[in-house]
């Protein structure tokens, strides 16, 4: 695995691989890399000829109080694990490559619409920070294909729509949620949970699935699903919830009853740790008369 640390490196490299015809795949990390992350570069191989990994905590898309600092770093592990993969190569930026003038720089705003609401409106100028990073790094890796996690499901629908705006020449691809046995889907900051708190955090999917189960079998009381998801979460012994909403997949405004699809998205906390989980939802009897959401 070729391990390169500038952008000047990383561009001989992917010159040399598109002179030769050759597709490449990109999967953009902030490494302390699990299975979900694995998984992706998995997908990326299927997909591609050359894979790149990026390793990069982006301190643009933390705010002030959160855990930049604190964010695992793991580079022996990561790149052990990468290596046994055969990944083709590691892409490991300073914060001084990737930011020469530092942060306050020219940055990429996906229209407040889709990243002012759910994370948004928990996190202020979180997706102004991912979405400049990330298209950074497709101008650096020039990929033909890059992958993402569908845990952090208005990322990826704010990536799509920034591709999409700006004419960008990838395929953005998302990957299904990777979880532990018991269902908690698979992120870096599990880890900083206790022991009592692990075992609370499973009852994240267990109350998704609950609410998702109640639409896909007709229940269109959508406000009130959401109230009862949130109490019951707190009874489980979640801290604090952030959000839980059930919204068209797309714009992630509130659903209708005439969704045919919907996205039940969740943000919750134990102690300083915020989990996050979400899951699809065919519905399938739609109710052809609009109900309000009650
Ligand atoms: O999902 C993440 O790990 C990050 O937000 C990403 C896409 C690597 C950008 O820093």
């Amino acid at each position: 695995m070729n391990v390169v640390d500038t952008l000047k490196a990383l561009r001989a490299q992917i010159t040399q691989w598109k002179q030769t015809g050759l597709k490449v795949g990109l999967v953009p990390t902030m490494g302390n890399l699990h299975q979900g992350h694995l998984s992706l570069v998995q997908q990326a191989q299927s997909l591609c000829d050359r894979v790149v990994v990026s390793v990069f905590v982006n301190p643009m898309q933390f705010g002030p109080n959160e855990d930049f600092e604190r964010y695992p770093r793991t580079f022996q592990a990561d790149s052990a694990k990468l290596k046994d993969l055969k990944v083709d190569l590691l892409y490991l930026p300073s914060v001084d490559e990737m930011y020469p003038n530092g942060l306050e720089q020219t940055r990429v705003v996906v229209p407040d619409a889709l990243t002012t609401l759910l994370e948004g409106a928990s996190r202020p100028g979180h997706f102004d920070g991912v979405s400049t990073v990330v298209c950074k790094l497709f101008n650096m890796v020039q990929p033909d294909v890059a992958l993402f996690g569908q845990k952090d499901y208005q990322q990826w629908l704010v990536i799509l729509r920034m591709v999409q705006e700006l004419a960008l020449p990838v395929e953005v691809v998302a990957s299904p949620i990777v979880r532990d046995r018991d269902g908690l889907a698979l992120s870096s900051r599990n880890q900083y949970l206790s022991s009592a708190q692990r075992g609370i955090a499973s009852k994240l999917n267990v109350i998704l699935q609950e609410v998702a189960m109640a639409i896909a079998s007709g229940n269109r009381y959508f406000k009130m699903l959401e109230e009862t998801a949130s109490q019951n979460l707190l009874q489980a012994g979640f801290d604090d919830v952030d959000y839980i909403c059930i919204c068209d997949p797309d714009t992630l405004q509130p659903a209708t009853s005439e969704q045919v699809k919907c996205v039940v998205l969740a943000a919750a906390r134990l102690g300083e740790t915020r989990l996050l989980d979400n899951t699809l939802v065919r519905v399938n009897s739609p109710v052809k008369e609009p109900l309000s959401r009650c």
